[in-house]
């Protein structure tokens, strides 16, 4: 029998998720049955969704979300033993897979990562990868020579959005939380300019960094950011919303109508929302954008980064530390 420990979410958060909103079960792993096989995670991806998707669910409930695992047990042949597999286990160091398309995400054995470290398989090449990259290029449209700024550009998503602009020959402009992070986008990710949303006057900076004003706006974060940005943006501009990470820790079932509707009207911007299933049903697409984006890491293209912190015990302060913003590239705990 193998002993497992999984966290459970026994009370919807409030505000900023706290610790004893969680507990952390032991139990012992079921037997298989025909078709499930079982898993040992090494590493476990903690995600901005995780904060905002909560609520749907009946408490409690098992904390959701990706991790990267092997096979120790299997009656299933298409998941031999032995083998890597990227799943939706979520937070838990063994579990049994049941359900091959839980939560709308699905498992799947790792990918040829061309020898790349496993771990950007939670990241660059993996959810966040898949959706920078399609969310991107199919809501975008960038064009070369294009204005495109990106906000939460330090973090999993961000920080590929705009390495793949400037592959496409953009301007690229990203808006992030602290000058470390400045730094890493403007000299080492190639950013054209980055900017701290929390002490410039965003206003003057957009407006100095974009002169000619903003043609493509990927959206992590929304607020009042993203208001400051619409109202840069150019005629026909194109939105492609991704997140909303500044309204989740306040209550998801309250609709305000927002002063951004005239923006978008009299500047008659496309703004699309995403959701990366949309990518793997009804046609699975995540291998086309996971080989493309290998391709660009391999070529020094692209830089992927991982923010690893070590251990089971630590999920909950890797969890509200990305909230906060500690994080630079992927957020994940290896365990
Ligand atoms: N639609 C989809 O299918 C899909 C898929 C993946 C992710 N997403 C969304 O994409 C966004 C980014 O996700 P990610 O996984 O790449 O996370 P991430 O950017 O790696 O981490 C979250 C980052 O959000 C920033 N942040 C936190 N509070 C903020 C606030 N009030 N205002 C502005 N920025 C804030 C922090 O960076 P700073 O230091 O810059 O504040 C933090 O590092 C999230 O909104 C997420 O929900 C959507």
């Amino acid at each position: 029998m193998v002993k497992a420990r999984k966290y459970v979410v026994k009370r919807y958060f409030q505000g900023v998720p706290k610790k004893d909103d969680f507990e952390l079960v032991e139990y012992e792993l079921p037997q298989l049955k025909t078709g499930q096989f079982s898993v040992k995670a090494e590493f476990i991806s903690v995600d901005p969704y995780m904060r905002a998707y909560g609520y749907r669910r009946p408490i409690p409930y098992d904390q959701f979300g990706f991790q990267i695992g092997t096979i120790i047990e299997s009656k299933n042949p298409d998941f031999p033993v032995g083998c890597r597999v990227v799943n939706h286990q979520g937070w838990c160091d063994y579990s049994v897979v049941t359900d091959l398309t839980e939560n709308h995400s699905h498992v799947y054995l790792l990918p040829d990562l061309q020898g790349l470290p496993i771990e950007l398989a939670l990241g660059a090449l993996g959810m966040p990868g898949v959706t920078a990259y399609f969310g991107f290029l199919e809501i975008c449209k960038p064009k070369a020579g294009e204005t495109v700024v990106v906000s939460g550009a330090a973090g999993a998503v961000g920080s590929i959005v705009g390495q793949i602009a400037k592959i496409k020959g953009c301007r690229v402009i990203g808006f992030t939380g602290s000058d470390d992070k400045v730094q890493w986008l403007e000299k080492e990710l190639g950013f054209d300019k980055a900017i701290n949303y929390k002490t410039a006057d965003v206003n003057k900076a957009l407006k100095d960094a974009a002169p000619k004003g903003v043609d493509c706006y990927f959206d992590n974060v929304g607020g009042e950011l993203t208001a400051a940005i619409y109202k840069q943006m150019n005629l026909y501009g194109r939105v492609a919303l991704c997140g909303c990470i500044s309204s989740y820790n306040e209550d998801p079932t309250t609709y305000k109508t927002s002063s951004l509707l005239p923006l978008i009207l009299y500047k008659q911007l496309k703004v699309e929302g995403l959701i990366v299933s949309r990518w793997y049903e009804p046609e699975n697409r995540w291998p086309e954008a996971i080989a493309a984006l290998a391709q660009w890491i391999k070529q020094g293209n692209i830089k992927a980064r991982s923010h690893v912190t070590e251990g089971l015990d630590n999920l909950y302060d890797a969890f509200v530390g990305m909230l906060a913003g500690e994080n630079m590239g992927k957020a994940l705990v290896k365990v």
